[in-house]
């Protein structure tokens, strides 16, 4: 199977989890938009769903599904989202797609975070995917510094065209290589400590309750 017929696969897999006629939490990426086709299809539908991002809302528009805003919901029975690389405890990076503190705000309302990924994101220890830290801008150099002095690498985020790439809020993002991570918790209750940090990609405080692992032999239900 190819990688994107595993993230079908999850895609899938992930209607189990949410409950018909009630809200959604909807993340961002290549996985996600398998889960979203595959929401548009499911009978009872879903009241509505929270997005994550300008894309996720897009897609889910164009298959008819309200969205509505975070600022609306109180809870969500469920978040579904993607990872760039989840470990043994559930804990994971993310923002590969530049959507991490949009995903962590949404991941806030949720009950239980299940996510969906092929298997080519479980990893035994994280770090080896470079991290997001969605940044403001005027503290971009001192951040950099910072990882520096960890022994780590970060580097501003660009387009194909060269041009910085800012998230769905305007933030530039810095993709942080060269770290080991083998306390999460710690590392993003430190980062988060740093003046000009608006999020970090780390999801150890809201890990993920569940992973439906996409693999040549089928789905894998990982519980945390
Ligand atoms: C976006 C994310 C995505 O969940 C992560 O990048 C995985 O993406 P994909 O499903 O395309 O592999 O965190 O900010």
């Amino acid at each position: 199977m190819t990688q994107d017929e595993l993230k079908a696969l999850v895609g899938q897999a992930a209607l189990a989890y949410v409950v018909p006629g009630e809200l959604v939490g909807v993340g961002t990426g290549s996985t996600v938009n398998h889960f979203i086709d595959a929401l548009a299809t499911m009978t009872p539908r879903v009241a509505g769903a929270v997005s994550s991002s300008h894309a996720s809302t897009a897609r889910l528009h164009a298959h008819g599904i309200r969205v509505l805003e975070a600022t609306e919901v109180q809870r969500l029975p469920v978040y579904v989202d993607g990872a760039d690389e989840i470990d043994g405890h559930g804990f994971m990076i993310k923002g590969g797609g530049a959507a991490l503190t949009r995903e962590k705000i949404v991941a806030d309302l949720a009950d239980r975070f299940v996510c969906i990924a092929d298997a080519s994101k479980r990893v035994e220890v994280l770090g080896q995917f470079p991290l997001p830290v969605e940044v403001i801008a005027m503290a971009a150099h001192q951040l950099e510094r910072r990882f520096a002095a960890l022994g780590a690498t970060a580097t501003l985020r660009r387009r194909a065209d060269g041009a910085v790439q800012l998230t769905d809020n305007g933030h530039p993002l810095l993709d942080v290589q060269g770290l080991r991570i083998t306390d999460p918790l710690a590392m993003e209750t430190e980062i988060n400590q740093w003046p000009g940090v608006v999020t970090v990609g780390l999801f150890a405080r809201h890990r993920a309750s569940l992973c439906l692992l996409g693999t040549p032999e089928g789905v894998q239900t990982l519980v945390f």
